[in-house]
């Protein structure tokens, strides 16, 4: 399949259904879980233009470790209860953060980064296999709509193997 560029609509009430169209149109059937985090983050990567990393850490024992993802290199394990990753891991709640600097723990990879929001990534029954990570340089950019719609987005990633 090829990409088609796309225009999104700026309202977050049409942006997310957008959002969601063209996740599931990348996604298609696709089971394997590499192929489908892959093409997700590249689909955030291109409906967030002001997001400088997109992308997926992943439960492995007692640490998350990075998995498919859209930005620069990034570290690749954070322990249980660590930054903000393993805080959303640990809580099992979505974290919104308007500043980086603000939230203690913080684990920084590009000190360009002022925002943040992470969601935990459930199995159907329940059980926290990953989470959904992206990051803006903008201050304040991600808000309680962005996690209400990223919530919606990553529950299509409940039954991959
Ligand atoms: N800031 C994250 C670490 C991962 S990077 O943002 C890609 C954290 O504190 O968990």
């Amino acid at each position: 399949m090829s990409y088609i560029p796309v225009t999104y609509p700026a309202a977050k009430s049409e942006f997310y259904p957008f959002l969601l169209d063209q996740l599931k149109l990348y996604l298609g059937e696709e089971k394997n879980r590499t192929a489908a985090l892959a093409n997700f983050s590249s689909v955030l990567a291109q409906a967030f233009p002001e997001a400088n990393w997109a992308g997926f850490y992943l439960v492995d024992g007692d640490t998350l470790v990075v998995g498919p993802f859209q930005g620069r290199p990034a570290v690749s394990r954070i322990d249980y209860g660590k930054g903000v990753c393993g805080t959303a891991w640990k809580t099992g709640e979505a974290q919104v953060v308007k500043e980086v600097a603000c939230f203690v723990g913080h684990i920084a990879c590009d000190c360009n980064t002022h925002a943040e929001i992470v969601i935990p990534l459930r199995h159907p029954d329940g059980a926290i296999w990953g989470v959904l990570d992206m990051d803006s340089v903008t201050p304040g950019y991600f808000t309680d709509e962005d996690r209400a719609g990223l919530e919606q987005a990553v529950a299509l990633l409940e039954d991959l193997v």
